[in-house]
């Protein structure tokens, strides 16, 4: 049986507007279309290992409204299981404001509601979930406290701890100690400029950058690259996995896609290479999509394309 997935983290409704270009400081722009997709970075990552075929459960807070029920519905369909997502009465679900331009970028403004309850307490009350777990994953939309509470619960445990550090942390923001206790840690470029304390923005700076994070006890650096693909940096040294090239309409969700396939495949039991490839492939479908959710492929629709494509991992 494969291993359970417990996803930790946001869920947002997501405000997509697209428009030809994004507006700069004081500027007024007419926007083309206006769109409500289910998102947040937790909801995001817990849909993909769902839709992508793992047993996946998920902890984060709603507000008792619609935008709630309509995330815990979406969430459901994609085959996770919603049981102990906590609907809070005194705060809203959270917002996500998107801006796409017509190359695909994407400017996000996030108003964590909820979100911000998703607390050490309310972790702690879900112990079971913690316990019953092999991999636990967790992004930084949800009080950093919880966060880092969390990863210590779950390595206690002696669980393998995947965390995407999205929005980026300021320097020092998560304790080095923290930092050891986490297997996969699975930054963007410039998330681990960031985390690393680097100031260029060159590969040397990023490889720097994981070089340091290895050096504070991460188990594994997966940097995610955008079109460029992963650069994994850990024990076994520095290996470059690429992207497959396609014409990218919307990149939200980019990273989670990533995630939440990543964490599908090794808790089905492939190797790190493996489970790469897979979510490199899993994630050039989404980015050829709109929207959060909305974009995350299904299992069947990966494998054959793997299989079209004849990708060796
Ligand atoms: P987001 O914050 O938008 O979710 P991110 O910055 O966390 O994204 P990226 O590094 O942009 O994450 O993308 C994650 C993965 O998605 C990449 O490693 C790659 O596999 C895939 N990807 C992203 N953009 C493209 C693209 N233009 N073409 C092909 N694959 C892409
Ligand atoms: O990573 C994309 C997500 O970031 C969006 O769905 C938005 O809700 C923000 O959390």
């Amino acid at each position: 049986m494969d291993k359970q997935i417990l996803v930790v983290g946001s869920l947002n409704m997501d405000m997509v507007i697209e428009m030809d270009k994004m507006p700069v400081t004081g500027e007024t722009i007419l926007g083309k279309t206006l769109s409500y997709i289910p998102g947040g970075k937790g909801a995001n990552q817990a849909c993909a290992a769902g839709k992508l075929g793992g047993s996946v459960r998920m902890l984060g807070c709603v507000g008792a409204d619609s935008f709630g029920e309509r995330q815990i519905k979406n969430l459901d369909s994609a085959g996770v299981n919603t049981e102990s997502i906590c609907q809070r009465v005194k705060e809203p679900t959270g917002t996500a404001v998107i801006y796409v331009n017509k190359e695909g970028d994407n400017s996000i403004v996030v108003v964590a509601g909820a979100n911000g309850t998703c607390d050490k307490k309310y972790l702690e009350q879900n112990d079971k979930l913690f316990q019953d777990s092999e991999f636990v994953v967790f992004q930084m939309e949800i009080p950093y406290e919880a966060i880092c509470y969390g990863i210590s619960r779950a390595h206690e445990l002696g669980k393998k701890v995947v965390l995407n550090p999205a929005p980026a942390p300021q320097p020092g923001e998560i304790p080095d100690e923290i930092l050891s206790q986490i297997d996969y840690l699975t930054p963007n470029e410039t998330e681990v400029i960031q985390l690393g304390e680097e100031c260029g923005s060159d590969m040397e700076s990023i490889k720097r950058g994981a070089g340091k994070l290895l050096d504070k006890g991460v188990g594994h650096v997966l940097v995610t690259l955008g079109s460029q693909g992963v650069l994994l940096v850990d024990a076994d040294g520095e290996r470059i996995f690429p992207a497959r090239k396609v014409q990218a309409v919307d990149t939200t969700a980019a990273g989670d896609c990533f995630n939440g396939a990543l964490v599908t495949r090794l808790a089905e039991g492939a190797s790190l290479e493996e489970a790469i490839c897979f979510a490199n492939c899993a994630s050039s479908i989404a980015v050829t999509r709109k929207g959060a959710q909305s974009s995350i492929p299904q299992k069947s629709e990966v494998w054959e394309l793997m299989h079209s494509d004849k990708v060796v991992c």
